[in-house]
């Protein structure tokens, strides 16, 4: 028997992704356009590899991943038939009583969840802010794990110096010169993910009683490690270029301040980034009334077309930028890796306070990634990353024209992996449509979770743009949709 013409997949043998995973991607596509209906056979292994000029471990590794995921099923002797997965779906035992009230919703237990869900085969996750599991360059960095193993053996298995290996602070020394940021080693920490070094200064700097300025909406994380600190918040107001400078000045006339956190290029959960012009007069603004900036930046190398305005801390005429990044969002959360760049008079306490509370952050997870960065993999990787972006959002921006109602507004970001969604104000509410959401397999961020206490918002809706690609992100759009209608009644 010849095998159909819908398996003539196109693999790239040299590209980032394993040809076993693109055989995946691409027969579950096949299975969630419809193109292979439930109790369809695929065909045999062996001839699916002969027909692809690849080993037959290939075809049995994708398969078997297929079969794990439920998307197939394979029985020695039998061969492998596509399984039914909405009849799957409905059998499936309900979300957790605590998630289908809406009312119960805090951020961690909302992001525990977002992440539980994520990891299921049966759902097609929208809401998580991680890159999308395609794209993570599985090869390259077990390439480097290797190389470091070898050649450094157990030394890189032991507690490394508190301020991070010497290898990777050069490596991110070199990576801030190209962001215009002129920084000296001494000054940096690399930390266990972005998220470290942002409670490290939030807990270090910040006192009792101080007031600190917030984004609104902004990063779910911040307003909880603000929660319960005895730290007074003021929620600055945004535009479509980022906070309102109008709004700053007046804050620090009432307020004055200690510190002002803020993502300026490509923002979590808006996707807004910061023009030129507004970043030079809040830096000038920031200097002259001593206001310490928290600039977190982990989404900087996501651009789409043309690279961002350089960050807060290159354009600064004062030292008074903590700068935050790392590289999760651009190549593998998992690593764990962030760093910080403090003010020359802030770095002995965060120093300190890292070692209390870390030691060091893992030596070998550091030096591979030095090792990956120095073989100047990361602009290729960059490159494959950014194009599949370009095509994510366009299918995102496609779908949501297609399926979602008339009133319907999103945003279409120049960088970072969000869609804001603002769904009609006349209909149901974001969390009534997630309810119903999660029962059709799909989910998303409900925005009122990136507003600070206080603030309500009922309507809007987090997209990640990135994590899938453009068939499951037409699937998914188009069950979200479906989910409205019935969430409308
Ligand atoms: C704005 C922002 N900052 C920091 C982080 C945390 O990054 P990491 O995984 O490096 O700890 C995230 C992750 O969602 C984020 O969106």
């Amino acid at each position: 028997m010849s095998v159909p013409t819908l398996f003539d997949i196109s693999l790239d043998r040299h590209g980032e992704s394993p040809l076993y995973q693109q055989i995946k991607r691409h027969i579950i596509t096949l299975i969630e356009d419809g193109a292979l209906p439930p109790l369809t056979r695929l065909p045999a292994t062996r001839q699916l590899a002969r027909h692809l000029g690849v080993n037959r471990i290939t075809v049995v590794t994708a398969y078997a991943e297929l079969n794990a995921e439920d998307y197939i099923s394979s029985q020695v002797g039998r061969g492998s038939f596509v399984l039914d997965r909405a009849a799957q779906r409905s059998a499936q035992s309900p979300p957790p009583p605590s998630l289908r009230d809406p009312a119960d919703w805090s951020a961690h237990q909302f992001n525990r969840e977002m992440m539980r869900l994520a990891r299921r085969a049966d759902i097609l996750s929208f809401a998580p802010g991680m890159p999308a599991t395609d794209l993570l360059p599985v090869e390259a960095y077990r390439r480097a794990l290797n190389q470091v193993l070898r050649a450094a053996g157990s030394q890189v298995l032991q507690y490394g110096p508190v301020e991070g290996d010497p290898a990777l602070l050069q490596a991110i020394t070199a990576e801030l010169r190209r962001f215009e940021i002129q920084a000296r080693p001494q000054r940096l920490l690399v930390t266990s993910g972005a998220e470290q070094a942002l409670a490290l200064v939030l807990r270090t700097i910040l006192r009792r009683g101080d007031h600190v300025l917030l984004e609104n909406p902004t990063y779910l994380h911040v307003i909880d490690l603000l929660a319960s600190s005895g730290i007074v918040v003021h929620l600055v107001r945004s535009d479509a270029g980022g906070i309102c400078l109008d709004h700053v000045a007046r804050l620090i006339q009432m307020h004055r301040p200690r510190l002002l956190y803020l993502t300026p290029t490509f923002q979590n959960p808006t996707g807004v980034c910061m023009p030129l012009a507004r970043r030079q007069q809040l830096v000038e603004l920031a200097a002259r009334h001593n206001l310490l900036i928290l600039e977190d930046d982990v989404y900087r190398h996501l651009w789409l077309g043309t690279p961002p305005p350089p960050p807060l801390r290159a354009l600064s005429p004062a030292d008074n930028v903590i700068y935050v990044n790392g590289y999760s969002k651009c190549l593998l959360p998992g690593a764990r890796i962030g760093y910080l760049l403090a003010p020359t008079a802030l770095y002995a306490n965060l120093s300190a306070a890292h070692q209390t509370l870390d030691i060091a952050a893992g030596e070998l997870q550091q030096r591979a990634l030095a090792t990956y960065l120095h073989e100047g993999q990361f602009a290729r990787h960059l490159q494959h990353v950014r194009a599949a972006h370009r095509q994510r959002l366009q299918a995102m921006n496609e779908a949501l024209l297609a399926h979602m109602p008339a009133d319907t507004k999103w945003s279409l970001p120049t960088g970072g992996v969000f869609t804001w969604v603002q769904l009609p104000s006349t209909g149901p509410s974001a969390t009534t449509v997630y309810v119903h959401a999660l029962e059709l397999g799909v989910t998303f961020a409900p925005g009122h979770l990136f507003y600070a206490a206080g603030s309500s918002d009922s309507h809007h809706l987090r997209l990640n743009f990135a994590l899938h690609p453009p068939a499951a992100i037409h699937d998914g759009i188009r069950r979200l949709a479906r989910a409205w209608a019935n969430a409308r009644g």
